[in-house]
């Protein structure tokens, strides 16, 4: 008899347990199949453009998750925090950036930069979530092989996810871990997962900017040059010849 109660008692602890891994393991897993998409589009011409991009990630998505989109910008680009300050009061979204940007300086002065943007956190809704930003082109070096223009190739961001309810993190291949700031305050750093997403429009965007011409280049400073030394030696000759007369 008390044999038999001991019995019981521990499978009733067993099961009790292994409702709770269960539990654990549902929500995990949960996210382990889970597959939120990501589309980006390049809007406009020329040297102003617009990256938008969506994220939807449905409606098995926990309540509580949080969406992160990092971009890696070339040095063919960059992005003007004045403008995104300007534009605070229109956006719903935030962002972070790794560096100071300097607008003026050209392409091959600059480097690749790295932009935090947090959406809106808008819970367990189906709707997708979208940024809209402003990027401009920077000027190239002229080129002397004759072409006008130059290609610039921007990386579709990584989606990054975090959700209380999922922590610590178990089991969560084929996902990986990846630190970045929790929020735009960045007074925090988070464990975020790094969610295999598909992007619905795959294909890169590129950007063609117009470079000058560089044997153009030579001409130009050459005939500048010329002008230059004609003009003065014209202004010379006449300052010399009234001073004699
Ligand atoms: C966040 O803050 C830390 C410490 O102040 C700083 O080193 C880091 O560069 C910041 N990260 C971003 C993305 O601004
Ligand atoms: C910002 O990110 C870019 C791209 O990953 C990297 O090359 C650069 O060193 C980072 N800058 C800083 C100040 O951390
Ligand atoms: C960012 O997160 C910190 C701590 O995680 C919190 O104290 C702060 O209020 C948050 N800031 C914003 C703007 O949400």
């Amino acid at each position: 008899m008390y044999f038999l109660r001991f019995y019981v008692f521990l499978s009733s602890v067993v099961y009790v347990y292994l409702l709770k891994e269960d539990g654990d393991e549902d929500l995990c897993s949960l996210l382990k199949g889970f597959k939120p998409s990501v589309s980006v589009e390049l809007r406009n011409k020329g040297f102003h453009r617009e990256v938008v991009t969506s994220v939807e990630l449905g409606s098995e998505a926990p309540g509580d998750v949080r969406a992160l989109l990092v971009y890696t910008w070339p040095r063919g680009v960059y992005l003007d925090p004045n403008q995104l300050a300007s534009l605070r009061d229109l956006r719903d979204w935030q962002m972070l950036f790794n560096t100071t940007i300097d607008l003026e300086e050209p392409a091959q002065r600059t480097s690749a930069f790295l932009t935090y943007v947090y959406p809106p956190q808008t819970g367990p809704s189906p709707g997708p979530l979208t940024v809209t930003i402003p990027v401009h082109g920077r000027y190239h070096k002229p080129s002397f092989d004759g072409k006008s223009f130059t290609p610039v190739h921007i990386e579709l961001p990584e989606l990054l996810l975090w959700t209380e309810k999922c922590t610590p993190f178990q089991r969560l291949e084929p996902h990986r871990l990846l630190d970045a700031p929790c929020n735009a305050s960045n007074t925090s750093i988070c464990s975020w997962i790094q969610i295999q997403h598909t992007h619905k429009n795959s294909k890169p965007l590129s950007l063609h900017l117009p470079v000058g011409d560089g044997s153009a280049v030579t001409l130009v400073c050459a005939g500048t040059l010329l002008v230059t030394v004609i003009c003065c030696a014209v202004l010379c000759h006449s300052i010399l010849k009234h001073q004699i007369t």
